[in-house]
């Protein structure tokens, strides 16, 4: 006989047979029921033991978390809530919890409780709930680009630039850090280090990707990527995925289509599929709302807000209408933002970004035509010589969630910026080929990967929507 999941016996009618299923106990109550759970589907199988038929000591062993294999009937249930229960006739307890030490009771946990038992978290309803989704979204965006012509390829992890040329990296090196070698001038020599010079994770694939499609064309890469920012907010990780995809022959405004159409059918994807958990995390967070004050609370709820982005058009605005915009804003006015837009030039907050989003537009938002210097070296300048083809789409209750741009595709210009960033050709020979042999106009962008979850699934802090978060000063797990 084979084991069903509960998902599978769930879905299924009483036919009074014999199944059998393997599981995690969730509760045992009056010692007769237990829910049981195997990550399989959010809702829990009833399983029914007439006590009398078992073993006390083996009964006492029925506790939460712990591992049981059952056998028994299924059957119509008595009680309310679910079609199908199973009438126990054998139990096996295949691993015992310990109910003073098991750190999930059935019970409320916080979430700050959760992440330092992020190794069980996902035994509770909201995490097992967050991570079926990921992995449904996970799939979506392979599904997407499969379907829409483009190739995987993988990026590599360890490589010796700087793709933002923000110098967040996190080095790897081989070098014994107490008695490193020196060269001639005191300095480090990375000559004789692992891979005969400088090694970093990388930041973004994106360098990498731009050379695939400038010969296959539609290409992207999804991995993690890391950065070395000091940044401990809920929106930030150093170690995150990104799904970059890069084309050649596409434009900005072709970039854009692309990341709309992209975002709005990965999201379409998950409410088809993942009903269960999204009406489960959508309660959640009403609820959660509701403890709020009025005017901090959601104007949508969960799924609502998803609808309302597979349904509608992203809006489109430049950089400079945005300033102009937030200049004129009240909470600039007011001098209610931290930091104040006072001219053009200035580099957008997240709180500039969520105040365009949810209180100006009230709806998703590319911003496009940023001014050169705060964008990066590859991005394509425009003929004002002042802004460059880079756009950024912000969502509400999140921000920027997507990064991307035009790349610069003339030799010449692209030399001339990174000179003016002090970026050696020596060692971006590879990409600055790209641009004498058969250079093109070329696309693509950077979607956050955690930061798409955390908007599907309406979480707040980004470490709870990856297994097990790097952020400064931890790396437990
Ligand atoms: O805007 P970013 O830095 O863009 C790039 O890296 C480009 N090379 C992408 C490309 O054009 N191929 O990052 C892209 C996205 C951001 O919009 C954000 O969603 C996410 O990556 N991101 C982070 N997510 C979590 N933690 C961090 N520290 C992040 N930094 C960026
Ligand atoms: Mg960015």
């Amino acid at each position: 006989m084979n084991t069903s999941t509960v998902a599978e016996l769930l879905s299924q009618d009483a036919s009074s047979q014999i199944i059998e299923v393997k599981g995690w106990v969730r509760t045992f109550r009056a010692n007769r029921f237990i829910a049981l759970n195997d990550g399989s589907t959010l809702n829990n199988i009833q399983c029914v033991v007439d006590f009398e038929n078992f073993d006390e000591t083996l009964l006492k062993r029925i506790t939460t978390g712990a591992a049981l294999h059952i056998k028994g009937e299924l059957v119509e249930s008595q009680g309310k809530g679910q079609k199908v229960e199973i009438v126990v006739s054998s139990l096996e307890v295949l691993g015992d919890s310990d109910p003073e030490t098991y750190p999930i009771q059935p019970k409320k946990h916080s979430f700050e409780f959760l992440r330092e038992n992020a190794h069980l978290r996902t035994r509770t309803n909201t995490f097992s709930a967050v991570m079926r989704i990921k992995s449904a979204l996970s799939f979506a965006i392979h599904k997407y680009f499969t379907e829409n012509g483009f190739y995987n390829m993988h990026t590599p992890m360890i490589t010796g630039s700087d793709a933002e040329g923000a110098g967040e990296m996190f080095r790897i090196t081989t070098l014994d850090a107490k008695n490193p070698p020196l060269d001639e001038n005191g300095e480090v020599n990375f000559k004789e280090d692992f891979f005969g010079k400088e090694a970093n994770l990388t930041v973004s694939g994106q360098l990498e990707a731009e050379t695939y499609a400038m010969s296959l064309g539609k290409v992207y890469t999804f991995g993690p990527t890391f950065r070395a920012e000091n940044s401990n907010t809920s929106r930030h990780l150093a170690e995150f995925w990104m799904v970059e995809p890069e084309v050649a022959f596409m434009d900005l405004a072709g970039n854009m289509d692309l990341a709309e159409d992209f975002m709005k059918s990965v999201i379409a994807y998950v409410l088809e599929h993942n009903k269960e958990d999204l009406n489960f995390l959508d309660q959640r967070l009403f609820d959660e709302e509701k403890t709020k004050p009025q005017t901090e609370r959601s104007p949508m709820r969960l799924i609502e807000k998803l609808k309302f982005i597979a349904d509608n058009n992203f809006k489109r605005v430049s950089y400079t209408e945005a300033i102009d915009i937030l200049r004129n804003s009240k909470p600039n006015k007011k001098k209610k933002f931290k930091y104040l837009i006072n001219e053009w030039g200035a580099d957008l907050q997240s709180e500039h970004e969520r105040f365009l989003v949810e209180k100006h537009f009230k709806c998703p938002v590319i911003l496009f035509d940023y001014p050169a210097n705060i964008k990066a070296f590859y991005m394509r300048l425009n003929d004002d010589e002042k802004t460059v083809r880079a756009m950024d789409v912000l969502f509400p209750g999140i921000g920027e969630i997507v990064g991307g741009s035009q790349r610069e595709e003339r030799l010449d210009v692209l030399k001339n910026k990174m000179a003016e960033l002090d970026i050696p050709e020596e060692e971006l020979w590879w990409y600055l080929d790209l641009r004498k042999y058969g250079t093109a106009v070329h696309s693509g962008f950077g979607l956050g990967f955690e930061r798409l979850v955390m908007f599907a699934t309406g979480m707040s802090n980004i470490r709870d929507v990856i297994p097990y978060p790097r952020t400064p000063q931890n790396a437990e797990f």
